[in-house]
This record gives structure tokens, sequence and C-alpha cells, in this order.
């Protein structure tokens, strides 16, 4: 494995909430990997790799995936605003610092366009959607991969009073602080219908969902995403003690619920 970068560009000020570069940023992808390297691969296997595609893989992260398609085709180019984490990236893999809000830093024609956990979180998705499609190569997949609003279902707490902590960190969580960050909550559903309005046929929805409990990636991705965004969470409304109570229930194995559902949508640029 070696470290391959091709250029870095300043972009502008980013409203993503979390931060990739920091320890707790490592983490929160490591946990994504573990979570959601499996059914990834599994839908990206199902849409035919061949070892002469050229590939792009967008908010890159950990680049997990992007090693995974370095093994099965010819290129990747791994795109992400923070490539403190791709750091371990396989031959044929080439990392590009790039905020993509400012538009695509290399040209297509791409035979794979994927993307996991990136629009959803962009306001400027609608035109990034539009910049992908253009770079699809004819008869290229474009896949995107995110988590929609349905709530997360509690199955088991420890005690009564933990079932009313969860549904207020939830509330301000998904209704409060991500809203104001730009996260769109209903994108996930949207996708299809915006791939179809953009000219892609073939088009496929994929539903991925799991339970998690204390202790388990899901909890330990829920307590480490409350840990970034403490200081947006605290003036939302939430109290350190609450914090602290949350962040003991995401290690308790008496606590269960639905994790988020992953809805990874595909489609085919015609020709
Ligand atoms: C939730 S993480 C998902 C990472 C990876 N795709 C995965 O699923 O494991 C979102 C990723 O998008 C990157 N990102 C956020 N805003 C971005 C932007 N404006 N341009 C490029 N990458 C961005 C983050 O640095 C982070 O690596």
């Amino acid at each position: 494995m070696c470290r391959s970068t091709v250029s870095a560009q300043a972009g502008a000020m980013n409203d993503y909430i979390f931060d990739t570069g920091s320890e707790l940023g490592h983490h929160h992808l490591d946990h994504l990997g573990r979570l959601l390297d499996t059914p990834t691969t599994w839908r990206l296997e199902r849409l035919g790799l061949t070892p002469d595609q050229r590939c792009l893989e967008l908010g890159a992260g950990s680049g997990s995936i992007a090693n995974w398609l370095a093994a099965r085709t010819r290129e990747v180019v791994a795109v992400d605003i923070d490539t403190t984490q791709l750091y371990d990236v396989a031959p044929g893999v080439h990392v590009i610092k790039h905020d993509l809000r400012d538009g695509l830093p290399v040209d297509g024609p791409f035979d794979l366009i994927h993307a996991r956990l990136l629009l959803l979180h962009l306001p400027e998705r609608e035109q990034i959607l539009q910049r992908l499609v253009t770079a699809l190569a004819p008869g290229g997949h474009l896949i995107l991969g995110d988590i929609t609003d349905r709530p997360l279902e509690l199955l088991a707490v420890p005690e009564p009073a933990d079932r009313d902590l969860w549904e207020k960190i939830q509330h301000l969580s998904h209704h409060v602080v991500s809203p104001a960050r730009g996260v769109s909550w209903t994108w996930a559903r949207e996708t299809a219908e915006r791939m179809t309005a953009a000219g892609l046929v073939d088009v496929d929805v994929m539903d991925y969902s799991q339970t998690a409990a204390g202790g388990t990636d899901g909890c330990l991705l829920h307590r480490n995403l409350n840990q970034q965004a403490e200081p947006l969470l605290l003036a939302a409304g939430a109290t350190a003690d609450e914090l602290a109570r949350y962040r003991e229930l995401m290690l308790d194995p008496r606590f269960r619920a639905w994790f988020y559902q992953l809805l990874y949508t595909s489609a085919r640029k015609p020709g």
C-alpha cells in the first residue's frame, strides 16, 4: 500500500459537521466501514465490475471502498475534502483533496461513480448530481448511498427514563442540529427520481438496515457522532448530564434500537 496524492486544492468554508481528520473522525470512519462495507461491496459487485474500468469514489473517508474497487478495476480516483485518513491506499488509487462543492477536480469519463453518506450532507447535492451525470461514460453507473429519516425505533432500554432521553437526543440531532448544517433527511428517498430526471436509466434502489446494541458498532457510532457534535447539541438545548447518560447507554448491552436505514440508489447512463 502507498500514499498517492495528486493535488491539494483549497475549498470553500466547509459546513460538514464532523472532523474527518481528528481521532474521533478516524473511529467514525472505522465504524462506518465495519457497519456498511459488506452491503456496499455486495451492491457494487452486482453492477458488474471489470478490470478496464475507471472509477470515481467521492467523500472517500478511510479509503476502504476505494481500495476494494482498486483490486477489481483499472483506476480509482478518491476525492475527499479532508484526506487525513486516506494514508493507506492501494496502488491504482489516486487521492485528491478537494471540496466537491467547487465542482469535480478531474475530468471524466468514469465507468463507475460512487458516494456513500456524502450528498445528504451537501446542500449543493442537486448541482453535484448533474456534474456526476456529465462525468459518467456512456453505459457507466452512478451509485449513491444515503441514510433516511426513518425513526430509529427503540427496542430495549435499561431504565424507563432512557426512552425520553433517546427521543430527545434523536430529535435534537435530526431535527435541529443537522438540518441547520444543510443535511437533508429526505434526499435518500428523492435520489431515484432525481437520477431519472437527469436522464439516467435502469434506476434501482436497495434498502439496508439492521439493529444496534450498546457496545456494538452502530451504538459506538452514535456515541462518536454525539461526541463530535457536542457543542452543537449543547447549543440546541441538551444538557451535559444528558449527553453523559446517552454515551453510557451507547455502551450498555441492555440498550437496543434500529440503526439508520441506508438506501443505495444506482442508475446507468444510456449508451
Ligand atoms: C460520513 S463520511 C462518509 C465517508 C465514507 N464515504 C464512508 O461511507 O465510510 C463523509 C465524508 O465526506 C467528506 N466530505 C464532507 N464534505 C465534503 C466536501 N464538501 N467535499 C468532499 N468531501 C467531503 C468527509 O470528509 C468524509 O470523509
